[in-house]
């Protein structure tokens, strides 16, 4: 990426504010920073940073002194020549947990006000976390209230959320894994050129993915933390070293530390999955050790299939619960496997066949005749009456059904959906393709 000068107002000279404001301005932006506080207004304009960061404090200094970056009061001040304002204000939690927008409301009002008074195109880029759906119905409301400009013309607005660690924020800052932008593409454009020095991918998103993956990143970092000290609790009783184990863990970068087990998409089974985590969890028990984080993976398994039976018996209700067909297109716990055991498929089928409904199954690769040992006795004893349920031809498990659920993304089991056309079409697999998507029915399981 490659970009020219930017006359930037920045809000908010916090942690993440300052250092952009600094970061920026020592790639050739002309940087105004804003704040509310007098005190972080002064330290900045003094070249002293208000937080204390590795590497801040000389960079700051340099381009105070350059006069590259400067700090006011004054929004109206601020935003005398701005092309572009990055919102970098808190957003802490209220009491009750939800996200305090108090200071990116203000702010937002205040952007729209200063640009009333001009004619400048300008786009507002919101670095700060806030929950999806925040630019679109908190912040564009107030920015196109205060400007009375409508967004898309000379107003663009841009979710770009901020990956920088405090204590290394300044290396961070130059280096982040990637850059995630949502907007349009003029939006988009403005937050490129603006970043232009950085050496990442950069992906242009939908806006409430943008704000959504910044939740994603931290939700997951606060989860690999609680696994590892969940299982260094339990090993530490086994007297097993954890820091060995978690050593060579990291070293897996197929499965372990990979994109592997991260789309969204049905629950897990099969014969080790969730054997291996009861295994762990009855050891944690004799050992006295809680593993609240693992127990909850298994709860969170159950509660994905549950929730998916009471979404198709609904389908059938809301319809006039004639039509009682469901059609199950794949059956074992994954893709290309005849596998049934543990099957979350198998647990989802007894559940419908519990309930009452026409269950009709079709898996291009179980085949009744070849099942044996531990996994036909599995089978057995959840669906007795398999061979009356199964279909060697996914038309004929489609023949009638009001809901297709298809997790096989075998070619013929797609095309036989599409020429079926069920009323409903759940998805538990994502990659079915678009002639599948674009059906009326269709519905992914979590997207
Ligand atoms: N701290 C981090 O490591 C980090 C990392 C990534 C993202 N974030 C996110 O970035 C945002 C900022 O975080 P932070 O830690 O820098 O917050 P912070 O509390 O350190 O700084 C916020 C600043 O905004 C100022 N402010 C409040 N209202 C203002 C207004 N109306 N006009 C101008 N300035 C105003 C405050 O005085 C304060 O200096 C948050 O949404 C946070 O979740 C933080």
């Amino acid at each position: 990426m490659r970009g020219g000068l930017v006359n930037v107002t920045l809000f908010g000279l916090g942690y993440v504010g300052t250092v952009t404001a600094t970061c920026l301005a020592a790639r050739g932006h002309r940087v105004v920073g804003v704040d509310t506080d007098p005190g972080k207004v002064a330290a900045v304009n003094a070249g002293r940073p208000p937080v204390i960061e590795p590497g801040l404090d000389e960079l700051l200094a340099e381009v105070v002194g350059s006069g590259a970056l400067r700090a006011t009061e004054s929004v109206r001040d601020s935003m005398q020549s701005s092309d572009l304002s990055l919102v970098c204000v808190g957003t802490p939690s209220a009491a009750n947990g939800s996200t305090d927008l108090v200071q990116v409301s203000r702010v937002s009002s205040e952007i729209g006000a200063a640009l009333a008074a001009t004619k400048r195109p300008h786009t507002v880029v919101i670095r700060s976390t806030v929950p999806p759906g925040t630019v679109d119905a908190v912040i564009v409301p107030l920015l196109e209230a205060g400007s009375g400009r409508t967004v898309g013309t000379d107003l663009h607005v841009a979710m770009c959320p901020e990956f920088l660690r405090e204590g290394s924020s300044v290396t961070d800052f130059f280096g982040p894994p990637f850059l995630i932008i949502g907007g349009s593409t003029a939006a988009a454009a403005a937050v490129r050129e603006l970043f232009g020095f950085l050496d990442c991918s950069v992906h242009v998103v939908e806006t409430r993915s943008a704000e959504s993956v910044k939740y994603a990143c931290n939700a997951f970092h606060a989860l690999k933390v609680s696994f590892a000290n969940e299982l260094s609790r339990l090993y530490r009783m086994l007297d097993v070293d954890a820091r060995q184990v978690m050593d060579v863990f990291v070293q897996d970068r197929q499965l372990n530390i990979s994109p592997a087990y991260l789309r969204p998409g049905f629950a897990f089974g099969g014969s080790c999955l969730p054997k291996d985590l009861r295994s762990l969890l009855y050891l944690a028990r004799m050992n006295s050790v809680d593993l609240p984080v693992l127990e909850a993976s298994l709860a969170s398994n159950e509660m994905l299939i549950r929730e998916v039976a009471d979404r198709i018996l609904l389908a059938v209700d809301e319809s006039g619960g004639h039509n009682r067909r469901v059609a199950m297109l794949g059956l074992s716990f994954k893709h290309n496997t005849d596998d049934l055991r543990e099957s979350p498929n198998v647990a989802l089928a007894e559940i419908l066949i519990g309930k009452g409904l026409d269950v009709r199954i079709h898996d291009p690769v179980v085949n009744p005749a070849q099942l044996s040992g531990a996994n036909l006795r599995y089978v057995q004893a959840r669906l007795p009456h398999l061979h009356k349920v199964l279909h060697d031809d996914a038309a004929d498990a489609l023949d009638g059904a009001h809901v297709a659920v298809v997790s096989s993304a075998s070619r013929d089991v797609v095309d036989a959906a599409v020429a079926a056309k069920p009323p409903v079409v759940l998805d538990f697999n994502g990659r079915l393709g678009t002639p599948i998507e674009t059906l009326d029915g269709y519905e992914g399981v979590g997207w």
